[in-house]
């Protein structure tokens, strides 16, 4: 028998069944059937710019707005000579409407503690906040660094910087003071905030130590507003850190949201790329704000009656576009969570469901397998009945999480909606319109309006139904990066060179027979580690910098709960190789990037397998790595001995 072609692989893992909404579902939903959002996306697709500018509409302009699209490829002005602030929309767009005492924050911090923000609260909050930022000698387009936990502070602390212009700059708090001072050196942060510290599984998570780390090496940082959340001790230093609840006291809860043009940076975010240095991924005001708005609304489907509930944390992207900037345009009411899935016991996401009515809940597969391992004793505690609506996103989701998630959270009711979308696209792009689409476990299904992607091959010509390729966007979207922090040509070179005219996603993709997406991988060394994104490289550089590291290969292997983990094959200087030098190179790992980047595995090799052009050989040593058999020819190897010792090492 011939061997089958990889077309007839694809065969073999297609995944067949179809999810399509309840009629219940469809006919109460924004976008209420496959017709309406077949409309939607021919008329976006008809005249993108005459499509977005409708949609511009549901922003507040102090200014209006001369042209929808200026675009200097790949450098994109959306709405020019328009002036908004996203602060504004998300909070006094609602004053004077009958969502002014609404729930805007539903906060449960992970002791149990409770708080409930209004609209109209969170408004003066942030006004209270942004009159802080300035007194702090903070103002438009100074570079904000924060890196706390989910408190409502961590909103109210990059709306207060949206309101007056200054960028923010979140760090998730599980970062390490040399990733902090780098991300800080690299903005030029002027102004430091964070918490003494922070609960995680019961314990303190010590920021404030951190951020005294990190500040020793940000010499652009001149103060550090810190906020009480533990009220552990934490030292102040004379002249440069301030009490947020002193300052708080000092000024009035009144600021005017200044005008700002389109084009003002709302934020930068540093996430992974191909290379040890991470970038800080530039967004602007009204094209972002716009973008997350429709998505959010779209996507989740959103009611006003809804309690919606993203598990991400504010230090990334999801935390950044749906638990803040979405929503809060939106009008809806969040939940936000501070601590751990499994504290004090596994149940407790779903004990917070059925507290809080949740309708709309939004997580990522990472969890998901890990709800699965823990076991359905967990889940079957709890009245689930509130929910109406599930999501994923950060990874793909394998077809068994899924029906999993589809069963037992979603007692077969609620549709998932598998979003895929990146820190650069600042929001979702591909995901089933819930009332709208019906679902294929493991697909993020089709594009949203306005949204033109393409698969392209190797010789750059888009390929067949079926067959997989670089996924690209062919026109420019409102919330689409305006570039990388202080690195245009980075920028242009990553996203706009290697399909020209294209923005290239790194990921790629097949659509099948019936246009439906489905994501098959990174195309650049970047793995993806419990939904986050981390450069095989960053953790080889981090690597070695240790004195005792000669050479270091990082490579992604399968794994049950993180989808990917961390292997990471050493060259040793004089060293002996031993159990010690292996938790010290582990533990700087952690001090380097964070705990987030530590290897799962760790093993030492006399030499590391290259080819002859002293490339190293990743795919060997991913197929080591995840324990399969090597296969393919390693005739290119410099030597051949070193598969055996890398072998022998995993006996
Ligand atoms: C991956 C997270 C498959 C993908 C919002 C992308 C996904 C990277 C999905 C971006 C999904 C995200 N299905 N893969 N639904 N969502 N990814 O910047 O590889 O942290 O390029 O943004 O995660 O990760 P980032």
């Amino acid at each position: 028998m011939a061997e089958p072609t990889s077309a007839q692989i694809d065969n073999v893992m297609r995944e067949d069944r179809l999810f399509p909404p309840t009629a219940e579902f469809a006919a109460q939903a924004v976008i209420p059937s496959a017709e309406a959002y077949q409309a939607l996306w021919d008329e976006a697709q008809a005249d993108p710019l005459a499509f977005w500018d409708r949609q511009a509409q549901e922003l507040h302009w102090f200014e209006p707005y001369s042209q929808v699209l200026d675009w200097q490829e790949p450098v994109a002005s959306w709405f020019t000579g328009g002036k908004t602030n996203a602060s504004y929309n998300c909070l006094d767009a609602h004053l004077g409407t009958e969502r002014e005492n609404k729930t805007a924050i539903l906060w449960e911090g992970e002791p149990g503690e409770q708080r409930t923000l209004t609209y109209r609260e969170l408004h003066t909050e942030v006004c209270r906040a942004a009159n802080m930022l300035k007194k702090l000698g903070v103002g438009q387009g100074d570079v904000v660094s924060i890196y706390m936990p989910m408190v409502p502070e961590l909103a109210i602390a990059m709306l207060a910087c949206a309101r007056i212009g200054a960028i923010h700059s979140v760090i998730f708090a599980g970062f390490s003071s040399e990733a902090i001072a780098e991300r800080n050196q690299d903005a030029q942060a002027k102004l430091q905030i964070t918490s003494d510290g922070a609960w995680r599984r019961g314990k303190e998570l010590p920021l404030k130590p951190m951020v005294d780390d990190a500040l020793d090496k940000s010499p652009s940082v001149e103060k550090c507003l810190v906020l009480r959340r533990t009220g552990s001790d934490v030292p102040m230093r004379e002249g440069r850190d301030v009490w947020w609840h002193e300052l708080a006291e000092q000024v009035d809860a009144e600021c005017p949201a200044a005008p700002l043009d389109s084009e003002t940076t709302l934020f930068i975010l540093y996430t992974s790329g191909s290379t040890g240095k991470p970038k800080g991924i530039r967004h602007t005001t009204a094209g972002y704000n716009l973008y997350a708005k429709k998505t959010f609304e779209w996507v989740f489907d959103h009611r006003d009656s809804d309690v919606y509930w993203c598990t991400a944390d504010c230090g990334w992207i999801t935390g950044h576009s749906y638990v803040v900037y979405g929503p809060l345009s939106a009008g809806a009411t969040c939940l936000m969570y501070e601590g751990a899935p499994n504290f004090p016991a596994e149940d407790r996401f779903w004990e917070l469901v059925e507290k809080y009515q949740v309708t709309t809940f939004y997580t990522a597969p990472t969890a998901i397998r890990a709800f699965i391992k823990w076991g359905d004793q967990h889940v079957e505690k709890h009245d689930l009945s509130s929910l109406r609506l599930l999501g994923t996103v950060g990874e793909g989701i394998n077809p068994e999480a899924w029906m999993w998630y589809h069963e037992k959270i979603g007692a077969g009711r609620c549709p998932i909606v598998d979003t895929w979308w990146q820190t650069e696209t600042g929001g979702i792009m591909m995901s089933p319109l819930p009332g709208a689409i019906p679902t294929k476990p493991g697909s993020c299904t089709k594009p949203l309006p306005g949204i033109l992607p393409a698969i392209i091959g190797e010789d750059g010509q888009p390929v067949g139904e079926n067959q997989g390729g670089m996924l690209v966007m062919t026109h420019p979207w409102p919330g689409m990066l305006r570039g990388i922090w202080g690195d245009d040509e980075r920028y242009r070179e990553q996203y706009w060179s290697k399909v020209p005219h294209n923005y290239l996603a790194g990921d790629n993709a097949r659509c099948d027979e019936d246009g439906y997406y489905w994501i098959m991988g990174r195309i650049d060394d970047v793995i993806n580690v419990a939904g986050h994104r981390l450069s095989t490289i960053e953790v080889e550089s981090a690597l070695v910098s240790h004195p005792q590291v000669a050479e270091a290969a990082a490579v992604g292997r399968p794994d049950e709960i993180k989808g990917q983990a961390i292997a990471v094959f050493v060259t040793i200087k004089e060293a002996e190789a031993s159990d010690a030098l292996r938790d010290e190179l582990k533990l700087h790992v952690r001090k380097e990037i964070g705990a987030l980047a530590v290897p799962d595995d760790l093993r030492f090799a006399a030499v590391l397998p290259k080819t002859r052009s002293g490339k190293i050989m990743r795919r060997l040593l991913r197929d080591i790595a995840s324990g399969k058999e090597t296969v393919g020819d390693t005739t290119t190897l410099e030597d051949y001995t070193v598969l055996a010792k890398l072998r022998a090492e995993d006996e």
